[in-house]
């Protein structure tokens, strides 16, 4: 499948879900206000992979993106970590709420597929 659809009413403010699209894990995350704002608070020029947050996201209140981590390809988990959004436990890899790697050895922010979002649709693709 080369699109798929989501209905974005479906995930809860504060959650990320797991989807799947082409073989590969997407993290859709409903971002909480205080979380969108600890996303632009951040000092980008401090930044590993220094990207604004947002040129990351489309709405404020939704992260879309590639769950696979930067370093080796394993697959982070959610609501985990130092930065409290994805944690990747096979070398210490903490990603932010805007899916930017914060501290350990990967070397670039989790990718940001093509996407799109339409009242409550979501399509990655
Ligand atoms: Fe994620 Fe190495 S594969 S930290």
């Amino acid at each position: 499948v080369s699109k798929i659809e989501v209905d974005l009413a479906k995930i809860p403010v504060g959650s990320s879900v797991t989807l799947k699209w082409r073989g590969k894990p997407v993290f859709v995350r409903h971002r909480t206000q205080e979380q969108i704002e600890l996303s632009r608070s951040v000092n980008v020029a401090s930044l590993i992979d220094p990207q604004n947050d947002a040129d990351r996201v489309k709405i404020p209140e939704w992260l879309v993106v590639v769950g696979i981590c930067t370093h080796l390809g394993c697959v982070p988990i959610k609501d985990s970590g130092e930065f409290g959004a994805y944690y990747c436990p096979c070398h210490g890899s903490h990603y932010d709420y805007s899916g930017r790697i914060r501290k350990g050895p990967a070397p670039l922010n989790l990718e940001v597929p093509d996407y799109s979002i339409d009242g409550n649709m979501l399509t990655v693709g």
